[in-house]
Formats: structure tokens, C-alpha cells, sequence
């Protein structure tokens, strides 16, 4: 693939985020949050979790059903107390088969498809006669009355299943459950994905109070030590920022144009996308939409010197750039004058495996996040626990 010179120029001027730039991030970010806390109009929903930090001491088996994306996950998770878990089983699927038999992420498929796959893959792990109890994380932007349902405000990246939005998710899966014969399988609690990463961080590190994905999508909640509940802010929404041509291409092309601005700009299912339209805007051969994936700037990123390795680093480093300063603006928010110690607990394909991305984000936020991953397994059964132990 042949990228020219002078386009690589003109992406290095519309990529590039200044200093001043990152600090009228954090400083708008900072103001939506705020703006969306009184219920102001804002493009952060900050939708409160209902879930506090654990102590770290809960305990006991639970089912934890992880559905967020391109596959779903569901593990038996023992919480052990002292900080510590054990996987005791684990099943997992794509939601998009390889090979083309089923897709129920697509337009086509129905709620009932959906969420009968997902009880599919709960059956192997609790035909043991017991009771169990499920924490679901639910990684999409939902509305949650109180921490056992969560009501789906919209799809994101790219998920297209009909009859599911603006319907409620545990009695979704409840219903796909009953069908099954496994009513035994108690969902106590829906969680979001940020929400499950700060949980498993804080079961072993109090100073933990912000988490994030850095992954197919993107995401960032915080512990509201004021309101006491751990916020889920959809911080993919925001979108005061300085973003290019290709980023307006993208946005417009996309299944929701105009929402999930930072998300389109900074997460792994469209970072490969703003690539190939940089490409294809230069002239040069590209296939379809979608074609060029963040897998395949990694490879460019770990290979030799050049234009490639070049635009890769641009993508991948405006990402990182614009999620250190949303960090900056949350910190801002809750502890101005940086008085106590804060962990910021990061997960997702694209800070674990994009070589030079979490180098890039500790230098651009001046900290180093923690990577905890599991937090969809270990978060779940925590989340579960804190529901059960409420009863
Ligand atoms: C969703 C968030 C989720 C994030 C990371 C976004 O598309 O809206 O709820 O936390 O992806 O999975």
C-alpha cells in the first residue's frame, strides 16, 4: 500500500493535538461533566451505577456473563476475599460467526436470537444443580432505575440487533433464561464494562476511583465519593474536539452519525478506518470500509521505519492524546488540587496490545494507568455480590 509523502504531512498538521488543545479538553470535559451531573444538557449522560466501591472482603461464586461487543464470556468466578479471585469455568463465542453462519449483531437478527445465544453459553457452567447468581455487564450506554436493570439507550459500535433498544436487559435475559429451563440463574446486577474494571481494581486497591476502556469502543466512569456511586459517564459521546475532514467522512458514513464523536476518533473499531480514508483521501488503493483494522496498525507500528509505521503512530497517538486529556478533565473535576492519590485502572485490546499506546497516554496524562484486565469477570461477580449482600 502506497501512502504519498504530502499526505502524511497534511494527517501529521490535522492529527497533531497542541498542549494548549489538550488543556481545552480537560477544561470542556470538565464543564460537561459538571453540566451533565445537574442535568443540564451535555454529551456526557453520566448515568449513575448504584454500586459504591467493594471493600475487597466480598465472597463467594457467581456467574459473570460479559457481553460488550464482538464476543461474549461468561465465567464462574470465585471473589475470595483479601483482593483475590479464582476463575472456576469459563465458555466463550463470537457473535459474528467466522464463517458466516449467524451474525447477531446485524440488523437482521432479533433480541430473541441475541439473548438465546447468550443463555447458550451460560448452560455448560451451572448444570450442577445449584443456585447461582449473575453479574451482566452490559457495555453499552443503558439507563439503569436501580443496579438490577439497565434499559438500553442506544447501540454503539456498529451493534445493529433489532428490539433491543430502549428495552430492558435483565428481563431480556431472564426471559431468554426461562426458555431455557435455567431459571435457577438468578441476574442480579447489569453493570457497564468502565464500571466492572473499577470494581475489580478497587477489590484490591482502594486508591482506585476511575476506570476506562481503551478497546473496541471507549469508555470512562469515576467513583462520585459525593454522591457515593460509581458514575458511568459514556465519555465516547463527548465530542468537543479538535478532530479532521476524515474524522466528519467517518462520522457521517457510521450507523449513528453525529454521536460517539470521541469513541469514532479514539477507540479500536474505527482507528483503521481513519487510516484507510487518510489513504484513500492521498489516492491511494484501499479496499472496502472497515478493511484496514487497528490489528493492522499494530503490525505497522511493531515493523520497520516509514510512511506506515508513520500514519499509524499519528492515529494511535491522537487516541491517546485525547483520552489523557478526558483523564485530566475527570481529575480536575473530582480533586482540582490533586490532594489524594488516584489509580486510574485502564482496559481493552487497543492500551494492551497497540505497541507504544499506554507509553503514550502515561506521557501525555504525566501518570502511569494500571492495565486490570478481567474486570468484566471479576467486576461482575463483584457487582453481583455487593446485589446479593443488599438483600
Ligand atoms: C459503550 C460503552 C462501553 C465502551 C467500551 C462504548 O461503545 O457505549 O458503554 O463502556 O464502548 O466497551
Amino acid at each position: 500500500m502506497h501512502i504519498p509523502a504530502d499526505i502524511l504531512a497534511r494527517a501529521e498538521r490535522a492529527l497533531t493535538i497542541t498542549p494548549a488543545q489538550e488543556d481545552a479538553i480537560a477544561r470542556q470535559f470538565a464543564a460537561a461533566m459538571a453540566a451533565g451531573l445537574a442535568g443540564e444538557q451535555s454529551t456526557l449522560k453520566m448515568l449513575p451505577s448504584h454500586l459504591g466501591k467493594p471493600g475487597g472482603h466480598e465472597r463467594g461464586l457467581f456467574l459473570a456473563l460479559d457481553f460488550g461487543g464482538s464476543n461474549v464470556r461468561v465465567q464462574l468466578v470465585e471473589l475470595c476475599g483479601a483482593g483475590k479471585w479464582l476463575v472456576r469455568g469459563q465458555t466463550a463465542a463470537p457473535l459474528r460467526d467466522p464463517a458466516g453462519a449467524y451474525d447477531h449483531t446485524a440488523a437482521a437478527a432479533s433480541e430473541e436470537q441475541l439473548f438465546d445465544f447468550l443463555a447458550a453459553q451460560i448452560a455448560p457452567l451451572v448444570g450442577d444443580g445449584r443456585d447461582y447468581y449473575l453479574g451482566h455487564t452490559f457495555s453499552f450506554p443503558s439507563r439503569q432505575p436501580d443496579l438490577g436493570s439497565a434499559i438500553l439507550l442506544g447501540w454503539t459500535k456498529e451493534i445493529k440487533t433489532a428490539g433491543v433498544e430502549g428495552r430492558e436487559v435483565s428481563s431480556l435475559l431472564a426471559a431468554a433464561l426461562a426458555r431455557r429451563e435455567l431459571a435457577h440463574v438468578r441476574p442480579v446486577a447489569v453493570i457497564n464494562d468502565t464500571v466492572g474494571t473499577l470494581l475489580a481494581a478497587a477489590y484490591r486497591d482502594p486508591a482506585a476511583d476511575i476506570a476506562a476502556i481503551c478497546g473496541t469502543g471507549h469508555n470512562t466512569c469515576y467513583y462520585d465519593a459525593g454522591r457515593g456511586t460509581i458514575i458511568n459517564m459514556e465519555s465516547g459521546n463527548f465530542a468537543t474536539l479538535p478532530l479532521s475532514s476524515w474524522d466528519d467522512i467517518l462520522d457521517a458514513a457510521s450507523g449513528h452519525p453525529g454521536a460517539q464523536r470521541l469513541e469514532k476518533a479514539a477507540a479500536g473499531r474505527y482507528l483503521g478506518e481513519i487510516a484507510r480514508l487518510i489513504i484513500a483521501d492521498a489516492g491511494g488503493e484501499t479496499g472496502p470500509p472497515y478493511s484496514l483494522t487497528a490489528e493492522d496498525l499494530a503490525g505497522w507500528l511493531a515493523g520497520p521505519d516509514g510512511p506506515r509505521r508513520r500514519l499509524a503512530a499519528l492515529v494511535a497517538g491522537r487516541s491517546a492524546r485525547l483520552v489523557a486529556a478526558t483523564f485530566r478533565g475527570v481529575l480536575d473535576h473530582i480533586d482540582p488540587h490533586r490532594k489524594n492519590r488516584h489509580t486510574i485502572a485502564i482496559d481493552g485490546s487497543l492500551y494492551e496490545k497497540m505497541p507504544g499506546y499506554a507509553g503514550m497516554l502515561a506521557a501525555a496524562l504525566g501518570i502511569s494507568p494500571v492495565l486490570v484486565k478481567d474486570g468484566s469477570g471479576a467486576g461482575a461477580a463483584i457487582a453481583a455480590a455487593l446485589a446479593v449482600s443488599r438483600r
